[in-house]
């Protein structure tokens, strides 16, 4: 294994948008508490995360959710070792609050701070037991802010071989289903109504852009004309073969690209690696655990196994970014 050895529980906390969460994971990749708040329905009402909501939110529920996992795990802060947060990217307000209850538990114990990329933290939801994937790997990774194609050649070595060069495939599965008039966040909305639709009633495009990288607003546009063209009454009759429609658009883009790399081993991560039409194409690919796909702290503490901790009480001074 890389990466210094501590002794003790790792504590990793994850604020980066709307979810609250921590988690207590051993220093051999073993998930001892994983609790997740979500403000999803918080935000619904507005469709989308609102970030000085978002941040007063995990205010509140920053303490209680490391004392859940705590209880979770049986264990209390004598146990843990280092204290892992997400850094960025994200939301820098709600970044913050996630990032000062690290430095105030690391610092009140000495304990040492690991500051990881949140993005590093979905690649980690591969390294946990009881079945971790080993790089190298593809990894595609889909979530709501990124769409990704990476070369993961070791547990801190990486390289980007395709991005989007718009927007992200969770976000386009977002503003597909709030045309759709669906609920938020609607990458689960889409998926649910689309087991009872057909797919090849609309032929949406895939968009054809160089290289691997992706590409999702014409798509959107797509959608959205076509549910320009139908009356309130037709839409809600053909909603659900729009969204199958849409979802297989979204997926053959995705899985078009994966199989376009060529490579033998490929892994999926991220928020739309949830999504059951995704994961029944790429069946054959490592898939992350369904409950580690969307954000949580379990990933963030996976990744602080292989990354550098920040000595008490250096960190004091640590800041959060918005992007990478
Ligand atoms: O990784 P994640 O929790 O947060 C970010 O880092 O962005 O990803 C959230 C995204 C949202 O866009 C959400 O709609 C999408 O993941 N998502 C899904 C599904 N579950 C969540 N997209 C498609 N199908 C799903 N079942
Ligand atoms: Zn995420």
């Amino acid at each position: 294994m890389e990466g210094p050895r501590i002794s003790g529980l790792i504590l990793g906390i994850e604020t980066s948008c709307d979810e609250t969460a921590a988690a207590l994971v051993t220093e051999d990749g073993e998930l001892r508490a994983n609790v997740v708040a979500s403000q999803a329905d918080l935000h619904a009402r507005f469709g989308g995360v609102v970030p000085e909501v978002a941040s007063r939110r995990h205010l509140e529920l920053v303490v209680p959710v490391v004392r859940e996992a705590l209880g979770e795990a049986g264990a209390t802060l004598d146990d843990v070792g280092r204290v892992a947060v997400t850094q960025g990217p994200g939301l820098v307000g709600a970044l913050l609050v996630g990032i000062a209850a690290a430095k105030a538990l690391a610092w009140a114990r000495r304990l040492p701070l690991v500051p990881v990329d949140h993005l590093d933290g979905h690649i980690a939801s591969l390294y946990l037991e009881p079945d971790p994937v080993e790089p190298p790997f593809l990894c595609l990774l889909a979530s709501g802010g990124h769409t990704l194609l990476l070369d993961v050649r070791s547990h801190s070595e990486q390289e980007i071989l395709g991005t989007t060069l718009d927007d992200a495939a969770g976000e386009a599965f977002d503003k597909g289903a709030r045309l759709l008039g669906l609920g938020y966040p609607g990458g689960r909305e889409i998926d649910r109504l689309a087991r009872h639709g057909d797919p090849e009633a609309y032929d949406f495009p895939v968009a054809r852009v160089p290289g691997l990288d992706f590409s999702f607003s014409g798509l959107k546009t797509a959608l959205l004309y076509a549910v320009r063209d139908l009356g309130p009454e037709e839409l809600e009759a053909r909603k659900a073969d729009l969204a199958a429609s849409y979802q297989r658009a979204i997926v053959k883009a995705l899985v078009g690209r994966v199989r376009e790399a060529g490579r033998d081993r490929v892994a999926v991560v991220g928020g739309v690696a949830a999504n059951s039409e995704l994961r029944a194409s790429l069946a054959d690919a490592s898939l992350a655990p369904l409950a580690l796909t969307t954000d949580n702290a379990a990933m963030i503490a996976s990744a602080a196994r292989f990354a550098e901790p920040v000595p008490y009480p250096r960190y004091l001074g640590l800041d959060a970014y918005a992007s990478r």
